[in-house]
């Protein structure tokens, strides 16, 4: 349940100190950069006032093509589950492969670059790409069964097979819920269960590192963990990284196992029709963690959150179809599906795709792809700048190439590390968006218009249009705009990039996102129900957003969302553990990574045996990148005198932070028993 108690509140205004770098000036674009792009117009804004709400969002509906045109622009007759567009039908597959055949068959639609240099890129034109997903999509639907509405668990890194993989489910009407190849089996089973799907799509390995990891072992945990939570998975299709052998040592399973490349030559030629789908249909569910343990699928619909990615697409990331465009996030979350597949293939771009890791086999590797393609839209997290940084301060000059825009999302990105991004990584040329949004909103939320507003480095900038923001306080009330004061950030209108609600849980949606501002839950009036994205942040004099941070009990790894509730619920798998408590503690390259306070039964000594134990659990549980920062095994929690351990307290030792005042504590001593384990002094 979304509730910020007083304590919440209070961390708020942390935040704020903590995140407030002071004001930077204004840098505008170039006029080269201005001359070419998509939007320049700055009437968008009229045109997206609430005046023109909703009917304003037909001209980012416009930019796809439809079966048939919609009826009614916003039903808000099931409110606050909106539906956009009802009456229209279309097909994303459609709208991102088949429509372009005619003017671009032969332009490159997606370049993938495999992490070991030797190896070549793989080029699948827009013909290309037409083909395998037909093929593939007769035979998701001729092997397995599947059909318009069933939900499919693909769990795949970042390979040229992926995007094919959903575009053939978007073609059937399937609901893909892709889920991040880094996450353990167990988690992806969790998520087969929650989304009930009857079939994985995974692959045998992939390169990390220099290493050629084993993929497909996971998926026989998934399908474990999946059955114990009574979802039968009757098929696992078992896409090869090599057609010519096998990448993992894990067995197939007889019966339920297959090779995609052993089945697909049946399938040679084979065509399918794309379905004509409402647009309201669910294209697809994305799994994100919040406050309570279990992981919410958030589902968002076709035409909506395609016009929404495209859109965005176009006008903030300005994308136009002779880009070359490279986003180096994954498709696994959120980022992935809008700003490398959805959005870039809907315009009928380059998307650039790049299997491994930014850094190998050195700090020059993601400069010298840019300059190999000749990338000229760069997208990535405030966590890969800090990391290219650190390894190679010095080596982007060394390479040539030209970026006339680059993106940075999911985290506040600090001023020092902004300029670096502006003025070695865009060689003081390109323009930066600093994006802010989230897995639940689709696309963009905040961002300059690139070639509308100056940049400011560490504020994410105005809403974009159509988005119309307000910061209030805890009770409600609104705090004047430009005030630079630290609230609950709300947008006040639905948008059709939104998720429609969280998979099977309604309830759940209602209580997260929308039941604190609301003061009558049987109106069907959107005014009635603003949505709180759970950040705090403060606006401006110029109407720029500066995001301060989370407010539940989620920790922002890297720029991905982990549920402290989840940690801590894997911490006690482990026997000897009593209690456990996860708190966010600053890291010059991930931003945050959680760090682990655990107490033992009585009868355990605390070891190196137990920590290492804790580690290894989260990692099966979670995956790697959940792993803590430190374990720290403590003789006691702080503790209110109901009983609750007190986060807060913990967080601020972790920080090396002043704990504020503990007098009201039950156990206020074990504060400076726990200061003194953890800073040493
Ligand atoms: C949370 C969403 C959006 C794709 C990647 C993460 C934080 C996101 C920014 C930004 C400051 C940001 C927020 C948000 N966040 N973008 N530009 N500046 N904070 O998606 O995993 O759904 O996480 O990331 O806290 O709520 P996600």
């Amino acid at each position: 349940m979304f509730a910020m108690s007083k304590q919440d509140a209070e961390q708020v205004s942390e935040a704020e100190i903590a995140v407030h770098w002071g004001e930077e000036k204004l840098i505008q674009p170039s006029p080269e950069f201005i001359a070419q792009a998509n939007m320049t117009d700055e009437k968008i804004f009229e045109r997206f006032s609430l005046e023109n709400f909703p009917d304003c969002f037909k001209e980012y509906a416009d930019l796809l093509d439809w079966y048939k045109t919609w009826d009614l622009t916003l039903d808000t007759s099931e409110a606050p589950s909106w539906k956009w567009f009802v009456g229209g039908l279309i097909n994303a597959s459609y709208n991102c492969v088949d429509r372009h055949l005619a003017q671009y068959k032969n332009k490159a639609a997606i370049i993938w670059v495999p992490e070991p240099e030797e190896e070549s890129h793989i080029v699948l034109t827009y013909q290309e790409l037409y083909v395998r997903v037909n093929e593939f999509a007769a035979l998701l639907s001729d092997k397995t069964g599947l059909k318009t509405g069933d939900r499919v668990t693909i769990h795949m890194p970042m390979v040229p097979e992926l995007p094919v993989t959903m575009l053939a489910c978007a073609r059937l009407g399937v609901i893909h819920s892709v889920v991040f190849g880094g996450f353990s089996g167990n988690a992806c089973g969790e998520r087969i269960a929650d989304s009930g799907s009857r079939v994985l799509i995974t692959m045998d390995g992939y390169y990390r590192s220099g290493k050629l990891l084993d993929h497909k072992v996971k998926a026989d945990e998934a399908v474990k963990t999946a059955n114990k939570e009574g979802q039968e998975v009757e098929h696992v299709l078992v896409w090869r990284r090599y057609g010519d052998r096998n990448a993992s040592e894990a067995p197939m399973v007889k019966g339920r196992d297959h090779f995609v490349d052993e089945l697909l030559p049946a399938y040679r030629g084979k065509r399918v029709e794309p379905v004509q789908l409402p647009a309201e249909a669910p294209l697809f569910l994305m799994y994100t963690s919040g406050t309570t343990g279990r992981p919410k699928g958030c589902q968002h619909g076709i035409g909506g959150y395609l016009a929404y990615a495209a859109a965005t697409s176009k006008y903030v990331q300005d994308i136009h179809p002779e880009d070359v465009y490279w986003c180096m996030a994954d498709i696994g979350w959120i980022t992935g599906h809008s700003y490398i597949v959805y959005g870039p293939l809907a315009l009928g771009a380059t998307s650039v795709m790049y299997e491994g890791v930014p850094t190998f086999p050195d700090a020059g590797r993601a400069w010298r792809i840019a300059e190999q393609l000749d990338v000229n839209i760069f997208h990535t997290a405030p966590t890969t700048i800090r990391m290219l940084r650190k390894a190679g301060p010095d080596e982007p000059a060394k390479y040539n190439y030209n970026f006339k825009h680059m993106t940075t999302v999911g985290e506040p990105i600090e001023p020092a590390v902004w300029r670096w991004y502006h003025e070695v990584v865009g060689k003081g040329k390109a323009v930066i968006v600093d994006t802010y949004w989230q897995t639940e909103t689709g696309g963009f939320l905040c961002s300059t218009m690139p070639a509308i507003h100056p940049m400011k480095a560490g504020s994410a900038g105005p809403a974009v249009p159509g988005i119309h923001p307000k910061i209030l306080d805890e009770d409600g009330n609104e705090i004047p705009r430009g005030a630079n004061k630290a609230g609950i950030l709300i947008i006040q209108n639905p948008w059709p990039g939104q998720f429609q609600t969280i998979w099977g849980d309604q309830e759940r949606y209602v209580e997260t996102y929308y039941a604190k501002f609301n003061k009558d839950p049987k109106s069907k009036d959107w005014r009635d129900w603003p949505y709180i994205p759970g950040d705090a942040a403060m606006e401006a004099e110029d109407g720029y957003f500066r995001i301060l941070g989370r407010m539940d009990d989620v920790i922002n790894v890297a720029g991905h969302r982990l549920g402290t509730k989840e940690l801590e619920s894997a911490c006690l798998m482990v026997d000897a553990i009593a209690e456990a408590s996860v708190v966010p503690v600053n890291d010059e390259i991930k931003g945050k990574v959680p760090d682990i306070y655990i107490s033992l039964k009585p009868g355990f000594e605390a070891s190196d045996e137990i920590k290492l134990a804790v580690v290894k659990t989260i990692e099966e549980s979670i995956g790697k990148i959940a792993r803590p920062k430190n374990v720290w095994i403590v003789p006691d929690m702080p503790k209110t005198r109901s009983g609750k351990i007190m986060r807060r307290v913990l967080a601020s030792i972790s920080n090396n932070q002043d704990v504020g005042d503990i007098t009201t504590l039950a156990n206020p001593d074990i504060v400076e028993e726990v200061r003194r384990m953890v800073q040493g002094k």
